[in-house]
């Protein structure tokens, strides 16, 4: 359920939940100086390189680039909401939180999800009647048998029938006093071009209900009896049906997830229906999408973190563009991921009703992880003979690549080695001075150019004195990395005048949930980490060396700017522009001035 929870609320459980405890229950932390270290969560490491600071009250890891406060942590530990995770904490630490105190926006908002949910509800209901007590249902019910869904699936899925007809659903809201416009808003029915009447979206079809994790019907999809196009319909995206972060059948499948530590993912409606009546109960299907980042971290949330995801495709070609598609967000989930390919021409559906129960779990049993998988697929269609050994890895050179865990990259390459029978040297090679040198290359100049930028951001968030410097001297509007210079402008936007009472070397008490705070206030993911990144380090700073960290900015700028200013002198003398000139010159020495100015404030922050 979203429920809408007041700043105050927001900053009473930031100030109360302690990062290093919620942390522990999921990792084991040493205490090192100031910080807490341990094995990061978030991807597969032999020494820990995560790092949970109790002073600032955030974490991050140095081993995958990670960060946040404890909201973050969370969020991304259990695939929740922001305020799924702000009610958890909640819970945990005993503050309740009042639903009365909503915005009328939110109050809004709230009213049309709730409207849409039971308007779905009703639909829902229609359909099942529709299935279960008319004359016309009686033909989807033969479908229903025909494809040896049972009465209890049927029932438990709560399946329906949408007659064909262009206007009874729509009736059927108007009778009840219903907004069509309301409705609209659902996809359940459809604006005729003159906008003053509606039609039914799902006309004879067979109705799947899409549930999301707390029961509540959020979409659905529809598939014909016959061999009309297109074979299937789904909901639209609605404020209530996002396809990237739904998951047919999950309502059902969770209890079972959890307890097995293991999913099955499918592709379809039916192949999820057949696996769930098979006793294959840990499934889910993904819908007319393919999986997504967000999936993952959904049912990490139910498999644990030492789960096990098995993706089951129909073919080889669709087990290899997923298994493709996938490494990066098994890179970033961290999860297990294994590929099943059933036997050509069988799907989930078809394989569960020939061979039944234990055959499947045979085959599954036999799932090979991805890179294997590809391994396997790449030698199939090469051969190893030598162009087929050298298509082989650079079929692989690519996906391999793209493994974070370097551990487990090094034993992949070994696999493939073995496999095809060459030295594991000249495959390291080849996939070495391909792009994995370039992107390092890239990313270092880029690190040189924003080297300066970042300190003085790191400085920023841990020396908070020195905010009211940076914002007199407008040192942002130099900054010419945006996502930096964005950050920047939150913090000082951030700035409650207490910068000039701490006179403490280090973070003081007062200051030690800001971080936290500014993190709050920040929706982008990558801006959390990089502030993660900036303020998790224990340096100490003073007045004298932060005064000095802006003035060799500054110097910098200064040169930068000269040097264009020196090439724009040239050109106006070389085209005996003397208007121009004399312009440039006297803009020289003001510069000059101001510069000495400075240099002598600088003088006066070290005493
Ligand atoms: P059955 O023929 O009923 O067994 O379906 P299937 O699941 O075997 O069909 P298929 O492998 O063709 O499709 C897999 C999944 O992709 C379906 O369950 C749908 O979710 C989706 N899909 C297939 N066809 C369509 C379509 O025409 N439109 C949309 N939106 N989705 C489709
Ligand atoms: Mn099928």
């Amino acid at each position: 359920m979203a429920i809408f929870i007041s700043e105050d609320k927001i900053s009473k459980i930031k100030n109360t939940a302690d990062i290093v405890d919620i942390v522990s229950e999921v990792v084991l932390l040493k205490k090192t100086g100031k910080n807490y270290i341990g094995l990061c969560p978030f991807h597969s490491e032999k020494t820990p390189s995560f790092t949970v600071s109790p002073e600032k009250q955030i974490f991050y890891c140095f081993g995958c680039g990670v960060g946040g406060n404890v909201f973050s942590f969370l969020m991304k530990q259990d695939g929740l909401s922001f305020p799924d995770a702000a009610t958890m904490l909640a819970g945990r630490y005993g503050i309740d939180i009042p639903t009365q105190t909503m915005s009328p926006e939110q109050k809004r908002r709230m009213s049309e999800r709730e409207s849409l949910l039971a308007a779905n509800k009703l639909a829902m209901n229609f359909f099942r009647h529709s299935l279960l007590e008319t004359a016309a249902g009686k033909k989807a019910m033969a479908y229903l048998n025909k494809r040896g869904i049972t009465k209890e699936t049927i029932d438990s899925f709560n399946l329906g029938y949408a007659p064909e007809s262009w206007n009874n659903l729509a009736n059927f809201f108007s009778k009840k006093g219903i907004s069509l416009a309301l409705v609209e808003k659902s996809g359940l029915v459809i604006p005729r071009k003159d906008k003053n009447s509606f039609y039914n979206r799902f006309r004879d079809r067979i109705i799947f209900p899409i549930f999301d994790v707390s029961m509540q019907i959020i979409g659905f999809g529809g598939r014909v009896m016959n061999d009309s196009l297109p074979k299937y319909l789904n909901s639209p995206e609605t404020i209530l049906y996002n396809k990237s972060r739904s998951l047919y059948g999950l309502n059902m499948a969770k209890g079972k997830c959890r307890k097995s530590e293991t999913v099955y993912i499918a592709e379809g409606y039916f192949d999820l229906l057949a696996l769930h009546q098979h006793g294959v109960q840990n499934s889910v299907a993904t819908l007319g999408t393919s999986l997504t980042l967000e999936h993952i971290q959904m049912l990490r949330g139910f498999i644990g973190k030492t789960g096990k995801v098995v993706l089951v495709y129909d073919s080889d070609a669709a087990g290899i563009k997923a298994a493709l598609r996938s490494i990066e967000i098994f890179n970033k989930g961290y999860v297990d991921a294994k590929i099943l390919i059933l036997p050509a021409g069988y799907d989930p559906d078809s394989y569960l009703f020939e061979f039944g129960f234990e055959s499947f779990m045979n085959t599954a049993s036999k799932a090979l992880g991805i890179i294997p998988f590809l391994i396997d697929s790449a030698t199939k269609k090469h051969g190893l003979s030598v162009e087929g050994k050298i298509n082989i890895i650079s079929d692989l050179k690519k996906p391999l690549t793209a493994i974070n865990d370097f551990v487990a990259r090094e034993l992949y390459i070994r696999e493939l080695a073995e496999r095809i029978g060459i030295d594991e040297t000249a495959i390291l090679k080849k996939i070495k001075d391909t792009s994995g040198g370039k992107v390092i290359q890239s990313i270092a100049v880029h690190e040189q150019e924003s080297k300066f930028e970042r300190r003085i951001v790191a400085m920023m968030l841990q020396f908070q004195k020195i905010l009211s410097e940076i914002s007199k001297r407008n040192i942002l509007e130099y900054f010419e990395n945006n996502t930096l210079k964005s950050i920047g402008e939150i913090i000082l936007k951030h700035r409650n005048g207490s910068d000039v009472q701490s006179h403490s070397s280090c973070i003081s008490a007062d200051d030690s949930g800001r971080i936290s705070e500014i993190m709050n206030l920040i929706d982008d993911k990558k801006k959390r980490n990089i502030i993660a990144s900036l303020a998790i380090g224990e340096e100490r700073w003073n007045s004298e060396g932060c005064l000095k960290l802006i003035q060799q900015f500054e110097n910098s700028q200064n040169r930068r700017k000269n040097s264009l200013f020196q090439k724009k002198i040239k050109a106006a003398a070389g085209e005996n522009d003397r208007e121009l000139l004399d312009k440039l010159l006297k803009e020289k020495l003001i510069q000059a001035k101001k510069r000495q100015k400075n240099l002598r404030l600088a003088d006066l922050g070290k005493t």
